[in-house]
């Protein structure tokens, strides 16, 4: 089978409230969005790299993404929520992807993204019937609240992991259960609402999503104090 790349970077950031889209912020002299783009685009698995952008998205024109080289193909059809910009983005490919094809979901605003989690995704993965993620056993206590904040209960967290991208299924099995749940902040969250089981791989604390504003420093110092 091949394998795709599609990457959600149709949001707005409300969260960063910055004065543009995240995806476009300046981390170390390139966008946001770039450094994803770089190492997916010269991982030797993947085959093409879809970006999906917001229709009236003004931004992507302006800049210089020719050192991505030719897997990169942007896409103006992104939607409301991140679900319905990846769908859109599955949609627009079905003209060259087959059902037993891999796609790799891979959002926009997580730029400490290295090889070696291609890597390992997508070798741990290559026999797997339903596909998987990349995530992080939780390291924090964790708290259930009420409404009030009084605490009810401390969730064990020895079986909890964090999700993170890429997220790595089979396009028509994605795509199908993408169509049945739209309601879902993950593609994992639609494979489980269909009824099956996604694989965890284990992958690392570096690969963050910018979220906040602190987030844009941390992802900073992790890129700049990479080996290699
Ligand atoms: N995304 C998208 N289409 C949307 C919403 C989000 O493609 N309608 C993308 C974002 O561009 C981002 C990824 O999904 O790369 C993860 O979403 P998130 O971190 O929530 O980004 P935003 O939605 O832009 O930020 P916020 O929720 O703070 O507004
Ligand atoms: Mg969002």
């Amino acid at each position: 089978p091949r394998h795709f790349a599609i990457v959600p970077a149709a949001g707005s950031g409300s969260r960063m409230a910055a004065a543009r889209p995240k995806q476009y912020l300046s981390l170390l002299g390139r966008p946001l969005i770039h450094h994803a783009l770089s190492v997916l685009c010269a991982a030797p698995a993947i085959d093409a790299v879809f970006v999906v952008l917001s229709v009236d998205d003004t931004e992507w024109a302006t800049h210089d993404w020719s050192a991505l080289g030719p897997k990169l193909r942007p896409l103006f059809c992104g939607g409301a929520t991140r679900a319905d910009s990846v769908l859109g983005g599955l949609r627009a490919i079905a003209g060259e992807a087959a059902a037993g094809d891999w796609v790799l979901v891979h959002d926009a605003a997580r730029p400490c993204l290295a090889p070696w989690h291609v890597d390992k995704l997508v070798r741990e993965l290559a026999h797997d019937e339903v596909g998987g993620l990349l995530a992080v056993p939780v390291a924090d206590t964790l708290k259930r609240a009420d409404e009030h904040r009084h605490v009810c209960e401390t969730v064990p967290r020895d079986s909890l992991w964090q999700a993170q991208t890429p997220q790595m299924f089979r396009y028509a099995m994605l795509r199908r259960a993408l169509e049945g749940a739209r309601e879902v902040t993950d593609e994992a969250s639609a494979i489980e609402a269909a009824g099956l089981r996604p694989r965890l791989v284990q992958g690392d604390a570096t690969n963050l999503k910018v979220t906040y504003p602190l987030d844009l420093h941390l992802a900073e110092w992790i890129l700049e104090n990479r080996e290699g």
